[in-house]
């Protein structure tokens, strides 16, 4: 129950385990037809989706270096440990960074968007960049609001970092004008790590135009005219594809609505549980990311609720990163999960509390709440 690698469905696992075959043969070209018509219809785009063989970062990092230049102003929501890479990538490559910043465990204020936004006269801000779903706290920021202060702006590209919100909750890429997605293989995709996505809006391809960020393994366009010939300029990871075609074939089965409407449910069974069993959420209810649930234990160190879930029943649950090591656990419901993995892992955190000795928890009532949201 950690927010990626997420569990892989049997048929996914199977698919990938098939003999590879040549990534320029026709039966290659037909596989990343077929996965790319799926692809736009998960991100609700008609923007095509570029497959790249990395990890999210490579998307993200390749959205950033195929828009802008050295210099260039970036705004950058600063709510956690994702949020701070995109400030260190943005750095990394020269780029003029102004932070937005929240503290660990609330969302972004959309309002300082908007007034940075707002003031900026001579139009110097080049991109917006959000964590959309920000995993290390469990937050999810309002994306949608951001992104129309951007597009009021019109000059600024919205760069948005949708590794664990894309296939958890709705981000529609065309409506909500998202220049840039970036997204990968091991999260709401229900598949092994490996692939990373990444889409861009007309806009950002225009802006594509003037970047002069060095760029060869990462460089889009390149992906771009591949694409247009169902191929991939270097060796993708073939046997992923084939996962990625049934993965994409068994969510458009359950349908999006349905999709997000089950890790909406998860969240709030989640919460609900957490909070009647006496612990506290790290992160305020309303902007709970439908991906993973933070958990502040209180009176003991979370290390020590995770290490007794691992040792005494076999989950694993994500821990605090940085400053928040030890005083969270974070509880991903992500991709993957059904009802039952939901009513397991809070009744077996509920037997935890019990064998970990811990006082004041209203033992039963989490797995009640839990049942109340999921019926
Ligand atoms: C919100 C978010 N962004 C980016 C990443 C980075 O992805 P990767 O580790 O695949 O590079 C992660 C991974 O956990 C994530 O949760």
């Amino acid at each position: 129950m950690i927010p990626g690698p997420t569990p892989v469905p049997e048929k996914v696992l199977t698919a990938v385990g098939r003999h590879p075959i040549g990534h320029r043969s026709k039966d290659f070209q037909a596989l990343v037809q077929s996965t790319t018509e799926k692809l736009r219809w998960l991100h609700q785009t008609k923007n095509d989706v570029l497959v790249i063989t990395g990890s999210g970062t490579a998307a993200m990092e390749a959205g950033i270096i195929n828009t802008l230049s050295r210099g260039d102003k970036v705004l950058c929501g600063e709510n956690g440990k994702f949020g701070e890479r995109w400030v260190k990538v943005s750095k990394s490559y020269g780029l003029d960074v102004e932070e937005i910043k929240a503290e660990w465990g609330q969302s972004l204020d959309t309002e300082k968007f908007k007034f940075a936004l707002d003031n900026d006269y001579d139009k110097q801000i080049k991109a917006v960049i959000v964590t959309h779903s920000e995993t290390s706290t469990g937050v999810i920021n309002d994306l949608e609001t951001i992104s129309k202060h951007v597009k009021k702006h019109g000059k600024a590209l919205m760069i948005a970092d949708c590794v664990t919100s894309l296939g958890a909750c709705n981000v529609p890429m065309d409506s909500w004008e998202l220049d840039v997605v970036a997204t990968g293989s091991q999260k709401g995709y229900m598949m092994p790590p490996g692939l990373s996505f990444v889409a861009m809006s007309e806009k950002a391809w225009n802006a594509s135009e003037h970047s002069d960020l060095p760029k060869f393994y990462l460089d889009l366009k390149q992906y771009r005219k591949a694409a247009h010939k169902n191929s991939n300029p270097f060796t993708p990871a073939v046997n992923l594809y084939f996962g990625l075609d049934v993965a994409l074939e068994m969510m458009q089965q359950e349908g999006l609505s349905s999709i997000f409407k089950r890790h909406s449910r998860h969240r709030a069974a989640t919460q609900s549980a957490i909070k009647e069993l006496g612990l506290s959420l790290f992160a305020n209810e309303t902007c709970g990311s439908p991906a993973i649930t933070a958990v502040v234990p209180k009176t003991c160190d979370a290390e020590l609720i995770r290490k007794a879930m691992l040792d005494h029943f076999d989950i694993l649950l994500a821990g605090g990163q940085d400053h928040l090591k030890g005083k969270i656990f974070r509880i991903g419901h992500l991709g993957f999960v059904n009802d039952r993995d939901i009513l397991t892992v809070i009744s077996a955190l509920e037997a935890t509390l019990q064998i970990l000795g811990i006082k004041n928890i209203n033992h039963g009532s989490g797995i009640i709440a839990a049942c109340e949201k999921l019926k």
